[in-house]
């Protein structure tokens, strides 16, 4: 039943956040909200232990954990529904995780995609540190402690929720009923957001050009000049083509998220129009559909002590239900009670 799910998920502060984490996650979440009674126990978590698995700076790092909860709180999640909180400030994520990594083969990490991704574009130039490799045993702990049914997310993440899964059924198959197994949520239409300088890229923080990706906090004449210059593909027709139209596709599914309007109404209106003509609309569509949450940021930018105790708040409550989960596996793997 919908409304009794439990829900966990969360995004990496690693940088500035984009559409695709926009379309791909947050606003299935404010879906879920809207659905869900706030005891139904959803949580949102600011994911810093999986932000520094990959080379980051300390000081961006504090500000883009404070900024991430800030879109968090414009985007519309509400600290009264839903349990917004700091993993660090939850010890017990860690924790969990070093107890799932001695239960979880070398191998099932090593054919993770998103590892294979990483380490490549990692290797020569700063080295493949464990903690990536570990990655998904830590992501695994984040989403078993609060047992979760639910994890909404785009296709990214697909497979280590799979693999949380996987985790979760060997460790209740030892010890007995611990955990809840997971389902992965995707939207399907939006779960991957795709690059705007390559649509066979998925749009990513770690793009190379600034071009690729929109951020929900670009001015609208930022957001003018990216999508002006976004790939289009062969012909002129405007339709709704993945395999033969990648790019304008892609943008399609972006205008029609933004703007509340269908794909087929769009490529009727836009029949016979130019790229020049569709990209216009689609510019407007994205910074209309953007300004009410800069404008909320920009509000909530002045208040930050505010969202502090929010985070404070929710930590707690979260910490309180992850506890109950770690000691209960403390007890089981035979640990002596403290
Ligand atoms: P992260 O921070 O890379 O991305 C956050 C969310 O945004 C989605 N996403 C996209 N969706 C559609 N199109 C795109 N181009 C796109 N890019 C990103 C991601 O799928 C994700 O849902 N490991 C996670 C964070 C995490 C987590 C968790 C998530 C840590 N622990 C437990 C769920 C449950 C990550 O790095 O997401």
């Amino acid at each position: 039943m919908l409304g009794q799910q439990r829900i966990f998920s969360g995004i990496r502060p690693s940088g500035d956040l984009h559409i695709g984490n926009y379309l791909g996650a947050i606003r299935q979440w404010l879906k879920l909200q809207d659905d869900h009674p706030a005891e139904s126990g959803i949580v949102f978590g600011i994911m810093d232990l999986h932000a520094i698995t990959t080379p980051h700076e300390p000081e961006k790092l504090r500000e883009a954990t404070l900024e991430t909860s800030l879109i968090y709180l414009a985007a519309g999640l509400d600290p009264k529904r839903t349990t917004l909180m700091v993993q660090s400030w939850v010890p017990a994520h860690a924790e969990l995780a070093w107890v799932l990594g001695t239960m979880t083969p070398l191998g099932e990490l090593e054919r993770m995609t998103q590892f294979k991704e990483k380490s490549r574009a990692l290797g020569d130039k700063h080295g493949i540190m464990s903690g990536l490799l570990a990655y998904p045993v830590l992501m695994a702990a984040d989403i078993l402690l609060y047992h979760t049914d639910a994890v909404p997310v785009g296709e990214d993440q697909v497979q280590h929720v799979e693999l949380a899964r996987s985790i979760a059924e060997r460790f209740n198959n030892r010890y007995g009923k611990t955990f809840a197994v997971p389902a992965v949520m995707v939207q399907k239409e939006t779960a991957r957001i795709m690059s705007l300088d390559d649509p066979a890229k998925k749009m990513s923080k770690s793009g190379e050009s600034e071009r690729g990706y929109i951020l929900l906090t670009d001015s609208p004449d930022a957001i003018s000049e990216k999508v002006k210059t976004a790939v289009t593909d062969s012909g002129k027709e405007i339709i709704y083509d993945p395999v033969n139209k990648p790019a304008l596709s892609n943008l399609l599914v972006v205008f029609s998220e933004f703007s509340g309007r269908p794909v087929k109404e769009l490529e009727r209106d836009y029949a016979g129009k130019s790229y020049v003509e569709f990209k216009a609309g689609l510019a407007e569509a994205v910074i209309a559909g953007l300004a009410p949450l800069q404008s909320k940021f920009r509000e909530l930018e002045r208040g930050r002590a505010g969202v502090l105790d929010i985070l404070h708040a929710g930590s707690e409550r979260a910490a309180a239900v992850a506890g109950q989960t770690l000691a209960a596996v403390k007890e089981k793997i035979g640990f002596l009670a403290a």
